[in-house]
Parts: C-alpha cells; sequence; structure tokens
C-alpha cells in the first residue's frame, strides 16, 4: 500500500507555533484568571505551575512521542504501535472529545467576535449592571450567536482545508506573534494603571492554608490539562505531522513555556486591572470575569476602546488556533483511518458541529429548556464542558500514560525522542510517567466522578 501524503511541518518553528496555538487559547485567558479566582489566588498558581510541570508536559512528550512513531491520526497512532489492540479506543475517545469540545468552544469563540465589535464601538458601557445586562441580552439573541458560531466553524474550516503547511502552519505563524505581541502590550498598559498593587498582590502572594486544599489541587490539574491540550490526540495528530530530524522534547518545552506564559500573563492582565475597579469580586465565573468586568474597565479608561478592541481580537486569534487543532484530529482520523479526502472530511465534521453547537448557542437565555437542562441544573453549554473537559480529557491523559508506560514501554518512547534530538532527563520523564501521571490523573477522575454523584 502507497504511503499517501500527509502533509509535514515546514520547520520546528512552525510546528512549535501550531502546537502553542492549539494550547494557547479560551482556556488560558478567561478559564485561567477565573481558576486563579476561584482558587483564592496566588496559592492557585503555585499548584497550577507543579500540575504543568510534573504532570502535564511528560503527558504532552508522550503525545507527540505516539504521533511520531505513529504517523497517524490518534486512533491509527495507536493501532500503528500496538496493532489490533483496543488502544485505539482511546484515539477515538479524544476524536470525539474533539468534536464535542468544539461544539461548545466554537460558541463562546462567537461571542469574542461579537465583542471586538461592541468594544471599539462603545457599545458595551454605562454601570456594571448595564453591562451585565447587554451580556445577558446579546447571548439570549438566537440568531446573533448561531450566526457567529456559524461564522468561526466557517473560518475554522476554511483554514484547515488548506492542508497542514499551507493552511495550519502560514495562519499560526501570523497568529502566534501577533498575540503575543498584544499580550505584551496589554500587560504593559495594566501594569501601569494606578493601583495596580493591589491586583499584583492577590496574585503573587499565596495564601498557604489553600496549598494543601484537595480542591485546589484537583482544579489547577483539570485546568493544566485542558490548557495544554492534552488527553484527545490533539498533540498526538500534530506530533504526526513532525519530520524525524526535529527535536520532539525540545518542541514540548517551547509550547510548555508559551503556554504557561501566556496564562501568567493574562493574570497580569486581569488581576491589576480588575481591582481597580470598586467591589471587583475575582470569584466571579468565565464568562463574567471576561465578557462584563473588562468591557467596564475599558469603558472607563483613556483609550478604552482600542485596548478593548485589542484584548478581544487577541482573544478570539487564540480561540481561533485552538478551534483549528480541535477540527483537525477528527479530521485526521477520517483521512488517515478511513481513506476521506480533506476536503469532504471538513466538510462534514464542521457541518456536524455546527449542528452540534446550536444547543450550546441557544442555552444561555434564548431557549429554557437548554438554558437550564431539567433534572441537571446547569445548561446545555456547561453541562457539554463538564463532559469533556472535567472527564473525557483527564481519562484520555490518564491512559495516554499507561499506554506509554505499561503497553509500549518508556525505552521505546525514549529511543523515538531520541531519534532527531537528545533527551536530557529521560530517566525522570519515565519515571513521571509511570507513577506520578497515572496516580495523579487518577485522583482528577475520582474527584470529578464523586463531584458529579454529589
Ligand atoms: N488548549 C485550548 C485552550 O486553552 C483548548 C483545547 C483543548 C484545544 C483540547 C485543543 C484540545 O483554550
Amino acid at each position: 500500500m502507497s504511503v499517501p501524503d500527509r502533509g509535514m511541518w515546514s520547520s520546528r518553528l512552525g510546528f512549535v507555533l501550531a502546537a502553542a496555538g492549539s494550547a494557547v487559547g479560551l482556556g488560558n485567558i478567561w478559564g485561567f484568571p477565573t481558576q486563579v479566582g476561584r482558587g483564592g489566588g496566588a496559592a492557585f498558581v503555585v499548584v497550577y505551575l507543579l500540575c504543568v510541570f510534573l504532570v502535564c508536559a511528560p503527558i504532552l512528550i508522550a503525545e507527540l512521542a505516539i504521533g511520531r512513531r505513529g504517523k497517524k491520526d490518534p486512533a491509527g497512532s495507536f493501532d500503528a504501535i500496538k496493532p489490533g489492540t483496543s488502544w485505539r479506543f482511546v484515539g477515538l475517545l479524544g476524536i470525539l472529545a474533539g468534536v464535542g469540545i468544539l461544539s461548545f468552544y466554537s460558541v463562546i469563540a462567537g461571542w469574542t467576535i461579537a465583542y471586538i465589535y461592541f468594544t471599539v464601538t462603545g457599545a458595551v458601557a454605562g454601570s456594571p449592571d448595564a453591562i451585565g445586562q447587554f451580556f445577558g441580552d446579546f447571548v439570549a439573541n438566537p440568531v446573533l450567536v448561531i450566526g457567529l458560531t456559524f461564522v468561526v466553524l466557517a473560518v475554522t474550516a476554511g483554514i484547515i482545508l488548506g492542508g497542514v503547511r499551507g493552511g495550519i502552519e502560514r495562519m499560526t505563524k501570523i497568529l502566534m506573534p501577533g498575540l503575543l505581541l498584544l499580550l505584551v502590550a496589554l500587560m504593559l498598559r495594566a501594569l501601569t494603571l494606578p493601583g495596580a498593587e493591589t491586583g499584583l498582590a492577590y496574585y503573587l502572594r499565596p495564601d498557604a492554608s489553600k496549598l494543601y486544599d484537595i480542591q485546589v489541587i484537583n482544579a489547577a490539574l483539570g485546568q493544566a490539562f485542558f490548557s495544554l491540550s492534552l488527553g484527545m490526540g490533539a498533540m498526538i495528530t500534530y506530533g504526526s505531522y513532525l519530520g524525524p530530524r526535529e527535536s520532539v522534547v525540545r518542541a514540548a518545552a517551547w509550547v510548555v513555556v508559551l503556554d504557561t506564559a501566556v496564562a501568567l500573563m493574562a493574570g497580569f492582565i486581569i488581576f491589576p486591572a480588575g481591582f481597580t475597579i470598586p467591589g471587583f469580586d475575582p470569584s466571579t465565573s468565565g464568562p463574567g470575569l471576561i465578557f462584563t468586568v473588562l468591557p467596564r474597565l475599558f469603558s472607563t479608561m483613556p483609550g478604552g476602546e482600542l485596548f478593548g478592541g485589542a484584548f478581544f481580537v487577541m482573544l478570539t486569534m487564540a480561540a481561533i488556533t485552538s478551534t483549528i487543532s480541535l477540527l483537525e484530529v477528527p479530521t485526521s482520523y477520517l483521512i488517515d483511518s478511513r481513506g476521506w479526502t480533506r476536503k469532504r472530511a471538513v466538510l462534514t465534521l464542521a457541518g456536524l458541529t455546527f449542528v452540534l453547537s446550536i444547543p450550546s448557542a441557544l442555552g444561555n437565555g434564548a431557549v429554557p429548556f437548554f438554558s437550564s437542562l431539567p433534572g441537571v441544573g446547569m445548561d446545555f453549554l456547561s453541562l457539554m464542558a463538564v463532559i469533556w473537559n472535567n472527564f473525557a480529557l483527564p481519562v484520555g491523559g490518564f491512559f495516554i500514560a499507561l499506554f506509554v508506560a505499561w503497553a509500549w514501554k518508556p525505552a521505546n518512547a525514549i529511543a523515538e525522542l531520541q531519534t532527531g534530538g537528545t533527551f536530557p532527563g529521560a530517566a525522570f520523564w519515565a519515571f513521571l510517567i509511570r507513577w506520578v501521571c497515572p496516580v495523579a490523573i487518577g485522583i482528577i477522575i475520582i474527584f470529578t466522578v464523586r463531584d458529579l454523584l454529589r
């Protein structure tokens, strides 16, 4: 059988930007600050960093190794390494998670597009109550929200129709540097606001009692997982487009550093800026924090329309580089394992995801049934987020660690990782992937299930 041309990154920089683009998204920019707020500030940051470096970075390396060895979509890659085993179901779970996550993620990404316009034109202004009311009315507008979700999916599909090099890599090469520049500019603006010290103290001075709080640890590990795009094979897919001569471990280190830097920078924007608003409460939930608190801040600042417009442009860019990777995972499956053409795969999946996204789009006030599901006590979008983020991703990550640790064997993975580059600390990585990752993730899963059953 001839091997079809699957596409490949043109350079390590291209790969690093695409993988970092996948990792950096709504999870970093509104998810991370929100979790910091819920977790009581700096203590969450400390625990989060431990989770990133001890649990998630090793899994990222594992996913990239599986992808580069298997050279296929997630299901196909497991099958290539251990043919005829049930490990391919771990890949299939990830492929489902890609569609599931994309279906609600694209709704929120649609909101961020609208807020570029609302902020630049000064449409969101006035008292905190008026801004909250504006947000509530906007997300309950079915035509607008569904239309914007469609735009997000159409743009995403359009980009990945161009393939690995011409589509994904070309876009992220433009988007990622732009995003980093904007973040630095916004951070400098926030840090020089009068009164920025209050937010900085909150963000940087840990409350030691929270360091041992299992809820905080649990939330930090889950957030690290989602933020680094782990557990669903996005990094297996992107790793499968890596050439044999690239240093995977160095590329992985770059992804971890960039993702963590963006999350930390988002905190350096939101907390110093947020605490200059009288009565600011950092425990405000995700959509609330970004879409209701920040526009008020922008509207009371000199040059606020530009500052705010730039912020939502940045958030949209970050979201699109993540939706690209979410759609690329099931697309690669249909191409590699099912023999579809890229065009047919992309259009079918985008259409399917659009249909699936409708209940999430209508669940924020437009349709009462989806806004508060009977017997569930939450809206459809939140339910999707719980199912996929809190459950499917950790389960996937748990099995990915088990696969490398006990089926493929760390020595084989290390050999794969050492073609094309050195792997300093390989023995330590093997220890983490065998013991630390499965145990830590096992604990997340147990707590997630316990929470769901309560
Ligand atoms: N990491 C992305 C974010 O932080 C979300 C994502 C999860 C993307 C899983 C791909 C796969 O927004």
